[in-house]
């Protein structure tokens, strides 16, 4: 093995990961979001640049910075603008990672105006979004496609079912009730597991060391299928 692949196993790879929120505006002042801050798909990304990979992130809102320019960066809001921004790069991307945290609902209706408020309750319909990874899972070609999962219970068993339904051939499940583990925070607690169901446990780590074992195990699993 030359010094070249020794330290750059992902040289020639495109790599294509999403990361963060997204936001579903109601009106001029107000949207739907969640607690995801971006950190665990911006250490992926991160990581990946370092293993020499051609990378590309499309980032929800977010305050965290990548550490590396030659990072390809495209910003979104919503969930709808990322998956137009993801289906563009898909085509030509190796390996994707999708860690956003992807709104599943958005409002059915925006409003151009600040809404008032009554003396009544206020009920906002909400309407689905698409299933950004479900829709790539139908769409790949040769891509490694590797989901993530945010769960409060039975992770291991809801985190196998997205695997198998989206299609993915790994998935890296949070389980995002635990301390240390999650959203916000630098750190992670996550189980990696692949399409045949082969699990590797992480135990607390930063989320930067969290991304290098990832990268290890999709290194590994890409090379089991000849990728
Ligand atoms: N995801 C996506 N598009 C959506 C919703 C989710 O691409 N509209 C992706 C996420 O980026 C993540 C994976 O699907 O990689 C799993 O997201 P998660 O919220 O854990 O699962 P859901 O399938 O949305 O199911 P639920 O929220 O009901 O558990
Ligand atoms: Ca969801």
């Amino acid at each position: 093995e030359n010094h070249q692949q020794k330290d750059e196993p992902l040289k020639g790879k495109k790599v294509l990961i999403s990361a963060g929120p997204t936001r579903e505006v109601l009106d001029p002042v107000r949207f739907f979001s969640n607690r995801s801050s971006g950190k665990m798909g911006f250490a992926l990304a991160d990581a990946a640049a370092e293993l020499g990979a051609e990378v590309t992130v499309v980032a929800g809102p977010t305050d965290v910075q990548l550490e590396y320019a030659r990072i390809k960066r495209v910003d979104v809001v919503s969930a709808e603008d990322m998956y137009t921004a993801i289906h563009e790069e898909f085509p030509h991307s190796d390996i994707v990672i999708k860690a956003a945290a992807v709104a599943d609902y958005r409002p059915k209706q925006t409003f151009t105006e600040k809404m008032k408020k009554t003396g009544s309750d206020l009920l906002v319909e909400m309407e689905r979004t698409k299933d950004i990874l479900k829709s790539l899972g139908e769409e790949k070609s040769n891509q490694f496609l590797v989901g993530f999962a945010a769960e409060t219970q039975t992770p291991l068993e809801y985190g196998k079912g997205k695997l198998e339904k989206k299609k993915l051939d790994a998935i890296v499940i949070n389980n995002v009730a635990v301390d240390g583990a999650g959203f916000a925070g630098d750190t992670n607690i996550v189980t990696y597991l692949n399409k045949s169901l082969q699990q590797e446990n992480l135990p607390l780590a930063s989320k930067k060391d969290i991304a290098k074992k990832l990268w290890e195990f999709i290194i590994r699993d890409m090379k089991d299928e000849n990728k």
